[in-house]
This record gives C-alpha cells, sequence and structure tokens, in this order.
C-alpha cells in the first residue's frame, strides 16, 4: 500500500530529511585518518537525541548501533568499529532519524584522503546517478523510469555493477514503506508515481561485479569480489514536474571541501 502525504506532512518529513542532512555535515567536519567509525557512530547518536529526535536505526529489526557505516567493499549495513580509518578509504555514512513521529535516511559516500581516480570516478558516477534517479521521480512516471536512469547511467555507461538485492523505498510514519525502488529496471514498468509520495532512492553501485553477500553478523554486506561499493541517499518527494529533494547535500559538500583530510567529489546539480 503507497501512502500519499499531504504538504504539511511533506514539511514535517523535510525537517526529519535535514535533521540527517546536518548530522552528516557535523560528521563530515571530523572525518580523518585515525578516527574510529565506532566514536562517529557515538557522536551521531548524540546529536540526533541532542535535537529532539530518535535514531531510528538502532534496535530496528535488532540492529545494534545509530548509524550504518560501510568501508571500502562493504556496500550498506557496516557495523561501526574500533578500526580506524585510513588515507584511502572511502566511508558511506548512513543516517535515520525519526524528529515529530516522521522518518529521514539518507546517506553520503566520503573520501578519506585521495581513493585514487577509478574510486573517485566512481563516486562521482554514482552520486550523478542518484540525481538522474530524482530527475524520473515526477507524477505521471514509474518505478522503473527511476531504476532505469539509475542502472543506464552506473552500469550500461560505466560498466559497474548494480546491487539487485537492496533497493531503496518509501518513507513516512515507518522507515520502508511501499513501494520498492530497484536501480536496476525498466522504463515504464513498475507502480505509478502520483503526488505526495516519498521515496528513499539509493543507489548502491560496485565498481567491479554486481554480486555481493551478507557477513555472519546478518547486517554487513560486502562484494564478492572485494573490490569497493559507493552509496547515496536522497529522500524525495514525487510531484508534478520536478521532484522535491527533502534532504540536503550542500552544507555535507561544503564541509567536504573545509575538510583538508577529505577528498573532495563533485558536486551535481540536480535538475541539470
Ligand atoms: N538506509 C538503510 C535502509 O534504507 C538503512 C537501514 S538499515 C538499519 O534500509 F537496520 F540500520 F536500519
Ligand atoms: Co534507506
Amino acid at each position: 500500500m503507497m501512502i500519499y502525504k499531504t504538504n504539511e506532512q511533506v514539511e514535517l518529513m523535510r525537517q526529519s530529511a535535514l535533521l540527517v542532512s546536518k548530522t552528516l555535515a557535523e560528521i563530515a567536519k571530523l572525518l580523518k585518518p585515525g578516527i574510529t567509525t565506532l566514536s562517529i557512530d557515538k557522536i551521531i547518536g548524540e546529536y540526533i537525541k541532542d535535537h529532539k529526535a530518535i535514531p531510528s536505526f538502532l534496535n530496528y529489526r535488532g540492529y545494534p548501533f545509530n548509524s550504518c557505516i560501510s568501508v571500502n567493499d562493504v556496500v550498506v549495513h557496516g557495523f561501526p568499529s574500533v578500526n580506524e580509518l585510513i588515507e584511502g578509504d572511502i566511508i558511506s555514512v548512513d543516517i535515520g532519524v525519526i524528529l515529530n513521529g516522521w522518518h529521514g535516511d539518507h546517506a553520503y559516500t566520503f573520501a578519506i584522503g585521495d581513493p585514487g581516480d577509478e574510486v573517485m570516478k566512481l563516486i562521482n558516477v554514482t552520486k550523478e546517478s542518484l540525481y538522474l534517479g530524482i530527475n524520473k521521480a515526477v507524477v505521471g512516471n514509474r518505478v522503473g523510469d527511476i531504476a532505469f536512469a539509475i542502472q543506464e547511467h552506473t552500469e550500461k555507461k560505466n560498466g559497474y555493477g548494480v546491487v539487485r538485492e537492496l533497493v531503496g523505498h518509501g518513507l513516512g510514519k515507518s522507515l520502508h514503506e511501499d513501494p520498492q525502488v530497484p536501480n536496476y529496471g525498466k522504463k515504464g514498468n513498475g507502480p505509478k508515481l502520483k503526488d505526495g509520495l516519498v521515496l528513499a532512492i539509493e543507489p548502491m553501485i560496485n565498481l567491479g561485479k554486481k554480486e555481493v553477500y551478507t557477513e555472519d553478523d546478518g547486517w554487513t554486506v560486502r562484494t564478492a569480489d572485494g573490490k569497493p561499493s559507493v552509496h547515496f541517499e536522497h529522500d524525495v518527494c514525487v510531484r508534478k514536474g520536478k521532484a522535491d529533494i527533502l534532504s540536503d547535500y550542500s552544507s555535507i559538500e561544503a564541509a567536504e571541501e573545509k575538510n583538508p583530510n577529505l577528498f573532495t567529489q563533485q558536486i551535481v546539480q540536480p535538475f541539470n
């Protein structure tokens, strides 16, 4: 069942999404080699609670941390750990909050120092693919139009592996609502997009092959070939003509640019 949000509800969801953006921007300020992902997770939990919200991932189906922090070949759902980040690592930081009863859920991949041209390109292309997908999140289109746009840019044009096992989703009073939003598919297929549908669109793109496996911890998803994977996620509301992006990368990108420990990535202008 798809749940369409009223304008008032969308504004509340924007506050939830923007709290995640603000949290990611805070993290962007302090990322550097030597820091542990567990210390980042603690700061995330405190920041969310200081802003009158709940870290929604914690205890979700037994998930044991505030955030998912996925390093290098970890695709998503990485456990924060006492391992220190090193120069050349890439990390996806995925954060969820509940604010005033509404979920925000989005993610950004950072490069700690220079991961090399090949991986930097994977980061930039994955971010572009997210916006190409968002461009299709308009009234009258179908979920498959979003999926096709992402797959076309990443797999067909650049030869990357598009993860099949994990998908984007509807978002609202629950973290996962209908519809599922795959990052692969056919134009004109799938559920029709109507005004007020809020989606978390989240390409998970592998430098190498598309195959992944889940570790014995039941959560950590890794690439089968051990090559790096990139994950970006935005919360968007379907509208007529142009999607409304509820989350915002601009403060994250500004913090990234100021932090000398982070390799600056391309800033993609939505809707170009
Ligand atoms: N962004 C992910 C998702 O949409 C994170 C949720 S996994 C959790 O599914 F268990 F940590 F909550
Ligand atoms: Co999500």
